[in-house]
């Protein structure tokens, strides 16, 4: 019975807003804050996605990578890999374009938002304006007598960042997340690319079951036998599960962001199912009157 065997898993985060208004900047700040010293210098790898740890002592997983473009084109594959949105409005900006971009993936996706007032620290700033614009959007944060969590951020400043990561611990305990780490991993691949000296380096989620050294993947038409797993600061692992975000070497070719991720019996079996959609590929190409 799998039921019986789901255990509680970390959330999954993305930072979602307008052009500017700090999603880049809240992602980093939050990492650094989380670097227990002598640690420093694993910071300056790249990083797709990366896990801290709450003040409650919980593991938060935040996702670089899906910008709006990247979320809609997994989303339109079927991929969920977000579990909570959190909105960084600049408070000096307000609501733009994307802002509500972003609130209607986040409902489409059926996954709710946290709202990050970011900026607080400039001499313009009106977080009560964001808030009032946002109603607009049916979005209605407590402080306006509504459900949705709140709260003012500076990335530049570093302020409130527990309160953020506190707010998402809180919102993760509602979903009441859950998995089972003791089976066979599945995911799906967050982005990739090829690595002059390594291959192809893909970083995936593990969403299900665990992923170890030596399991044969499957993702899109590409597959491989994992040859190494490594954490965001770039330290080896034998084995990942739900919820990890980890970077897998061994894979033959380059898979794509939004590839689901599978683990197979056999290289036979990955080369079947691999050269199968390699085949559907190349029909659906010329279908559409390509070569
Ligand atoms: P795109 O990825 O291009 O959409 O931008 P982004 O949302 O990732 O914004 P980014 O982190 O690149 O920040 C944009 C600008 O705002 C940079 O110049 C940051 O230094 C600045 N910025 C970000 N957060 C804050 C903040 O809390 N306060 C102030 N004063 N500036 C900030
Ligand atoms: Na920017
Ligand atoms: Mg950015």
């Amino acid at each position: 019975d799998e039921d019986a065997d789901l255990q509680s898993r970390p959330p999954v985060v993305t930072i979602m807003g307008h052009v500017d208004h700090g999603k880049t900047s809240l992602l980093d700040a939050i990492r650094q804050a989380n670097v227990v010293s002598g640690e420093a210098g694993g910071i300056t790898q790249h990083i797709g996605a990366y896990q801290v740890t709450a003040p409650n002592g919980n593991p938060v997983t935040f996702i670089d990578t899906p910008g709006h473009a990247a979320f809609t084109a997994m989303r339109a594959r079927g991929a969920k890999v977000t579990d909570i949105v959190v909105l960084v409005v600049a408070a000096d900006d307000g609501v733009m374009p994307q802002t509500i971009e972003a609130i209607n993936h986040a409902r489409a996706a059926g996954v709710p938002l946290i709202v990050a007032i970011n900026k607080v620290d400039k001499p313009d700033a009106k977080p009560e304006r964001v808030r009032t614009e946002l109603l607009q959007y049916e979005v209605q944060v407590e402080s306006m007598g509504g459900e949705t969590l709140e709260v003012e951020v500076s990335a530049k400043q570093k302020l409130n960042l527990d309160k953020l990561l506190e707010l998402i611990a809180l919102q993760a305990e509602v979903l009441d997340l859950k998995a089972n780490a003791d089976r066979v991993a599945e995911g799906t691949v967050i982005e990739a690319r090829l690595d002059k000296g390594r291959g192809p380096v893909a970083t995936m989620l593990v969403q299900r079951g665990t992923l170890r050294v030596g399991d044969i993947i499957v993702a899109g038409t590409q597959w491989g036998r994992v040859r190494a797993l490594l954490d965001d600061k770039g330290v080896t692992r034998q084995e990942a599960g739900p919820s990890f975000p980890v970077e897998i070497l061994g894979f033959s070719g380059t898979p794509e962001a939004g590839d689901r991720v599978a683990v197979v019996e056999s290289e036979a079996r990955a080369r079947e199912i691999t050269e199968y959609r390699e085949r559907m590929k190349r029909d659906k190409l010329a279908a559409r009157g390509g070569s």
